[in-house]
């Protein structure tokens, strides 16, 4: 897959994107009579249109290049983005592997494309040869997924052989013992890798997703964005982030330790009858009569996710905190007596 451009809509590459104010003049220095901005205050500027001082530290801990790299207002606008810059609507085609993140569909609707859709196999893995048999613009993978928990396999054979942009959301690659696929962009030009900091970073409330690509799509997606996608406030927000290590690091191993005991303690309940092995920050719980319980649950204040719609039977828990983990199995044990 070596021609990306004749993957982008034809529009698109011809598109002359707006050039803002902040793209004509780029040093901080001056007297700025030129956004139409006001002069009083200390959020009056707009903000930085290329995000680059997050994108520098994003370049060095990821070892990409700054042209390599795409943020976005969180991830789910990068799922949209892509669409947008690839897909012609009410023609073009998405493969999504479900069960799996309902963004891709939704977006693939609002967008007018069709959607195939390639089940994963019983142990949630993907099915390779259907996948491949088909033409499409985008294959969405997501690994870990979500709502499974657990990592795809057989990936890179996938993103070598598939005829179209692969996209892989990595919205909780920071929970799993996997290696992420970030490093290989350069390998495979039609991969994009979407991060997020919503997840391991805790910082859902900012809005901040990164798209990790070849420059050439990088540099499309860039030209369909708009300017100020990405508020100074989130910007910030995920700069301060990045400085904290120590932090971001014992916070998802405490994130980690909690899902394995939350796991045996879940188990150990009668009407327990799976917990699906997770990679991510969540469990998926298949148990007798799953609905009722989700719903009993809710009685108790506690709101966890009922997938029974696309597993059955099964509920989806987010791992909180020590404390919220034994209200939750607190509450289960009055569900079961
Ligand atoms: C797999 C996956 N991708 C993306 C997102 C959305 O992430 P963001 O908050 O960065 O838009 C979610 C949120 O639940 C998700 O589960």
């Amino acid at each position: 897959m070596d021609n990306i451009t004749n993957l982008i809509r034809k529009n698109i590459l011809s598109l002359t994107p707006y050039s803002s104010a902040r793209d004509e003049y780029k040093s901080n220095q001056g007297i700025f009579l030129d956004a139409n901005e006001n002069p009083f205050g200390n959020l009056n500027r707009y903000p930085d249109p290329y995000q680059w001082r997050l994108k520098q530290i994003l370049s060095s801990q990821k070892k990409v290049g700054i042209e390599n790299i795409l943020i976005g207002n969180g991830s789910d606008e990068i799922i949209d983005l892509v669409q947008r810059v690839f897909c012609d609507p009410n023609e073009d085609k998405i493969i999504i592997c479900p069960p799996t993140y309902g963004m891709y569909e939704v977006y693939a609707n609002i967008n007018n494309l069709e959607i195939i859709s390639i089940p994963l196999t019983e142990d949630f893995q993907l099915n390779t040869e259907a996948i491949l048999a088909q033409n499409a613009k985008i294959l969405y993978l997501c690994s870990p997924n979500n709502p499974t928990g657990n990592s795809l396999e057989n990936l890179e054979y996938i993103i070598e052989n598939f005829n179209g942009i692969v996209f892989l959301d990595e919205a909780y690659i920071d929970f799993s013992e996997q290696p992420s696929l970030v490093s290989k962009i350069k390998k495979y030009p039609n991969l994009i890798v979407s991060q997020t900091f919503s997840k391991a970073r805790g910082l859902a409330a900012v809005r901040v997703g990164i798209a990790y690509a070849n420059e050439k799509i990088i540099s499309v997606m860039n030209k369909v964005k708009p300017p100020y996608n990405v508020s100074q406030l989130n910007q910030e927000s995920a700069v301060q982030s990045l400085a904290n290590e120590d932090d971001f690091k014992s916070n998802v191993q405490l994130i980690k330790s909690e899902r394995e005991l939350l796991k045996q303690s879940l188990l150990a309940l009668d009407f327990v009858t799976k917990i699906y092995p997770s990679e991510a920050n969540f469990l998926l719980v298949e148990m007798e009569n799953a609905t009722a319980i989700y719903n009993s649950l809710i009685e108790q204040q506690i709101i966890t996710r009922n997938r029974s719609s696309v597993v059955e039977n099964t509920i989806r828990i987010t791992i909180g905190t020590p404390r919220e983990n034994q209200q939750l199995l607190y509450a289960l044990n009055l569900v079961m007596s």
